[in-house]
């Protein structure tokens, strides 16, 4: 019942304010077409990614988890043309249905994408003393959160926002003698975010057609 109004009111949402154009759709089918799994965020999340991308103006985005390219759009589209989104996967069959559909929106100039483990690209990054971001987003695997999340703190500046994706998991966190490991995870990265001084952090609990999880925000102080 409760899923079935959030269904809706999801729908009722993204048709008014965040409505998928073609190349938006296709992304989604692409994922069908190379059997890859449906875990791209929503289509109202990617505007909430967009609000946030020109909320904190950010030029510079750094993405954790590329899939087929969805969230990717939805950002790159909401940065300058002078702008620039690294965004990293480590499966290269995920990151080659990207980079078509990353092409197919005519977004190619502003999207790095990088095949590799999010974090051995991270490290990379930092060695190359790239220039800080100013909106990361964290999306890929989920057992090493907290650590990315370390990491992408030295990736940041003062105002750099950072959010994480899926760290509710239905609810699971309240689970203490959870066996998931993606929920041990999350778990881990939550304990931490609350004891972390460098940043301003909470967790928005997100509801949809999608199942209920939460994002957390977190400013760098
Ligand atoms: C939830 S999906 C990303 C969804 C994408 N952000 C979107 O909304 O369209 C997670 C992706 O992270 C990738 N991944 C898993 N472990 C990874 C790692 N260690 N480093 C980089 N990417 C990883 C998976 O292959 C998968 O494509």
């Amino acid at each position: 019942m409760d899923q079935e109004i959030f269904g809706k009111v999801d729908h009722y949402i993204s048709e008014l304010l965040a409505p998928e154009d073609k190349v938006l759709k296709e992304t989604i089918t692409s994922l069908d077409d190379a059997e890859m799994p449906q875990i791209s965020v929503t289509a109202n999340q990617g505007k909430f990614l967009q609000v946030i991308t020109l909320m904190c103006n950010a030029k510079r985005v750094l993405e954790l988890g590329t899939l087929g390219g969805y969230s990717t759009i939805w950002l790159a589209r909401s940065i300058p043309n002078d702008g620039k989104i690294v965004t990293i996967e480590f499966d290269p069959r995920h990151a080659n249905v990207a980079k078509q559909n990353i092409e197919k929106a005519g977004l190619l100039a502003k999207v790095d994408l990088r095949v590799g483990k999010a974090m051995d690209v991270m490290v990379e990054l930092k060695k190359a003393n790239e220039e800080p971001f100013d909106l990361i987003f964290i999306d890929a695997d989920k057992p090493p959160y907290a650590e990315y999340f370390e990491m992408a703190l030295s990736l940041s500046h003062s105002g750099t926002v950072i959010i994480c994706d899926n760290v509710i998991r239905e609810g699971k966190v309240l689970d203490e003698n959870s066996t998931d490991e993606r929920v041990i995870g999350v778990q881990r990265f939550n304990k931490m975010l609350a004891s972390n001084q460098n940043v301003t952090a909470t967790i928005v609990q997100t509801v949809g057609v999608k199942e209920y999880d939460g994002m957390a925000i977190a400013v760098v102080k």
